[in-house]
């Protein structure tokens, strides 16, 4: 029988937000299985790295089950928290016989919450990561009495010109939280209208 699978949260992308466990759990690992910005953490190690690239994820976590069954100690790491987003729901639907070992991380959305010092049991918390565009359930999802935290799809214009679209004024707040515990942080409180014209990078919570 083989052992459990670790996925372990990493959390938003600064060494200083790694929990202690999380850092015993992978370095006591034979096989490290993440993004490169995930793995690149952990270069220090003597595990085998292999790069889980969006394109090639069943590929790649076929591969990570295989290295669990000849007896390999395996660890995918699953930035900020894996169960929010993350890749406990992608290792649950690729491989449901897989015995897993879930270790919590620090989430881009709590890290976010803390930052804007929101306690997040009062928030909605919702997903759009990897949709193409907004689509019409977001609306329902949205509840206008407490603040909206949302890991948004790849482009934060659109989601504003959707909002727009949708009936919010253009004069509405939309604070972006870009590239959390990294050097260059970035929270900015703007309009829709102003997010609407601006480009941010795929590193963002945003709160609506
Ligand atoms: C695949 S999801 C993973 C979410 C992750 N499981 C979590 O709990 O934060 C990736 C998305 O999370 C958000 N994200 C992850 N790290 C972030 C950071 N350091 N700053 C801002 N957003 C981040 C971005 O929206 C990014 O596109």
């Amino acid at each position: 029988m083989s052992n459990k699978m670790n996925i372990v949260g990493i959390g938003p992308g600064a060494r200083e937000y790694l929990t202690l466990k999380a850092l015993d759990v992978i370095e006591n690992s034979d096989v490290l299985v993440g993004s490169k910005r995930s793995l690149d953490l952990f270069n220090n190690t003597n595990a085998e790295m292999v790069v889980l690239e969006p394109r090639d994820i069943p590929k790649t976590i076929k591969k990570a089950v295989s290295y669990l069954e000849e007896g390999f100690t395996v660890t995918v790491l699953s930035t900020g928290d894996p169960g929010f987003s993350g890749m406990l729901k992608t290792i649950k639907k690729l491989s449901p016989n897989t015995k897993v070992n879930v270790l919590p991380g620090i989430s881009s959305i709590q890290l976010a919450a803390a930052k804007l010092e929101i306690p997040w049991d009062t928030a909605n918390l919702l997903t759009i990561h990897g949709g193409k565009a907004p689509t019409e359930d977001l609306l329902d999802k949205l509840d206008n009495s407490r603040p909206n935290i949302i890991l948004p799809n790849r482009h934060i214009s659109e989601l504003a010109e959707y909002l727009i679209d949708h009936g919010f004024s253009p004069e509405h707040g939309i604070t972006i939280c870009e590239k959390l515990s990294y050097p260059d942080e970035q929270i900015v409180h703007i309009t829709l209208e102003e997010a609407k014209q601006m480009d941010f990078g795929y590193m963002c919570v945003v709160v609506i």
